[in-house]
């Protein structure tokens, strides 16, 4: 477990031969923990295949638990939620430990700070560092008490519901689905419409999910890029079938590895191709890289494809900062593509990737740094120069901070960079990937300790 004091465990990528066969990544991270979400917040049972069994989404599931859910195991992926239906959640008798999970934590205080109950959330070192005043600003609206927060809104923190929580209309002041979400899930404990505008179109899955349980939302354009969204307050939700499509955000590290790996040739099944999720691809084949999605297909409300990728020649390109909430997990990975491209990729506009799992900017560039790649961070802009060639790597172990998605993109880098790249631990992978160094080394790479 990525735990604050447990002792960190270093691993390596080294270059290797071609990457070869078909895999399947776990299920979507999103759509995992809301599915626990939603199961809790139903009447009667939601049924789970291909839910996401990593520590994040584990975490969720034993906070949905203690409020009031009966939640079991019914096979790998396979799971069963019976629900305490809205409004009918219990008192944790705890705190909510959410470990690393920002997602987990930050929808929850929606759920639970909407009911007349009092909740502690906590969790690791990184979740303690990152911004909750988002969550906590529009909750505080719709009638929410903050009992008590560390420094600067930060958990641990308590929260105690209204006896009625109120309906509000909120412009979210960053692109963040979690922000959309954890008011909407709030919302849903409310009388009345709650309406979430938000300047730039977020990942969606909160609203899908909610006319798939039962509640009605209506989604209007907001602007040019933006959207409106409307929910009707105190549905009845009942519990539904969920299949979890593949994560694009996982699919993500084997599909760059596959494009810079020479001699590459894979297929990654069932990805999700959501269009507010697949910002990363869209980038790719601008930069020239040989994608082919096969065999699209409608599973469980969202398309899926498998994934034929090729390793490629890539061309640096500029990515417009509108393009980031399509993409804002992908980025560190993307860096290390450009890495190994020709040319400069120029990443607009990324200020939210300061406050992820770690400060993703500052953390990128270090490895990068560290790797021998030409980089600069201008503003909010990270700028990557390749020269189409395979990178140094070696240097110092990249620090991780406590960042899954940091430890995998430097791994991947480490499978085409002339010397073998170290990160200082790989623990936290588990968090969203626990199965990603068996998939890698099923491919062919060379992760080792
Ligand atoms: C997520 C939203 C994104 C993303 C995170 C998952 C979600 O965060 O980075 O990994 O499931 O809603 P923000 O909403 O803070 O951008």
């Amino acid at each position: 477990m990525a735990h604050d004091n447990s002792p960190a465990s270093p691993i390596a990528g080294r270059a290797g031969s071609a990457l070869r066969g078909r895999i399947r990544v776990p299920g979507d991270k999103s759509i995992s923990h809301r599915s626990m979400i939603f199961g809790l917040l139903s009447i009667g049972e939601t049924r789970v295949e291909g839910l996401l069994e990593g520590e994040d989404v584990l975490r969720t599931a034993e906070a949905c638990r203690a409020l009031g859910a009966g939640i079991s195991r019914e096979g790998p992926g396979r799971w069963r939620i019976r629900g305490a239906g809205i409004g009918g959640l219990a008192q944790p008798g705890d705190v909510l430990d959410f470990g690393n999970a920002g997602t987990g934590s930050r929808l929850m205080m929606g759920v639970a700070g909407s009911h007349p109950i009092t909740t502690t959330f906590d969790g690791d070192a990184s979740l303690r560092k990152r911004p909750m005043r988002r969550i906590l600003d529009p909750l505080a609206k719709m009638g929410v008490t903050v009992v008590s927060e560390a420094e600067g809104g930060r958990v641990p923190l308590t929260l105690r519901g209204p006896l009625e929580t109120l309906p509000i209309t909120y412009e979210t002041p960053a692109a963040s689905a979690q922000i959309k979400s954890a008011i909407l899930l709030a919302g849903l404990n409310a009388p009345g419409r709650t309406t979430v505008i938000e300047r730039e179109a977020t990942r969606d899955h909160t609203e899908r999910m909610l006319r798939h349980f039962g509640a009605i939302v209506e989604v209007t354009p907001h602007g040019p890029d933006g959207r409106s969204i409307t929910l009707q307050g105190q549905p009845e939700l009942r519990g539904a079938d969920i299949v979890v499509p593949g994560d694009p955000s996982s699919a993500a590290f084997p599909l760059v590895a596959a494009l810079i790996v020479p001699g590459s040739d894979i297929v990654i099944e069932g990805v999700m191709m959501n269009p507010l999720r697949i910002g990363l691809i869209t980038t790719l084949l601008e930069m020239g890289a040989s994608i082919e999605r096969l065999n699209e297909r409608d599973e469980g409300g969202e398309v899926v494809a498998d994934l034929r990728v090729r390793a490629s020649r890539l061309t640096g390109v500029a990515v417009p900062a509108g393009r980031a909430p399509a993409m804002i997990d992908e980025y560190p990975i993307l860096a290390v593509a450009a890495a190994f491209a020709e040319g400069t990729t120029r990443m607009q506009g990324l200020h939210e990737l300061r406050v992820k799992e770690s400060d993703r900017l500052a953390a990128v560039a270090a490895g990068l740094a560290e790797a021998g790649v030409e980089h600069a961070i201008e503003g909010d802009d990270l700028v990557v120069h390749g020269h189409g060639i395979p990178a140094r790597g070696g240097g110092r172990p990249v620090a991780t901070h406590l960042d899954h998605r940091i430890a995998m993109a430097f791994l991947v880098m480490g499978l085409a960079t002339r010397e073998p790249v170290t990160v200082d631990d790989g623990a936290m992978i588990a968090t969203s990937f626990p199965t990603f160094i068996p998939l890698m080394r099923e491919l062919g790479a060379t992760i080792h300790d």
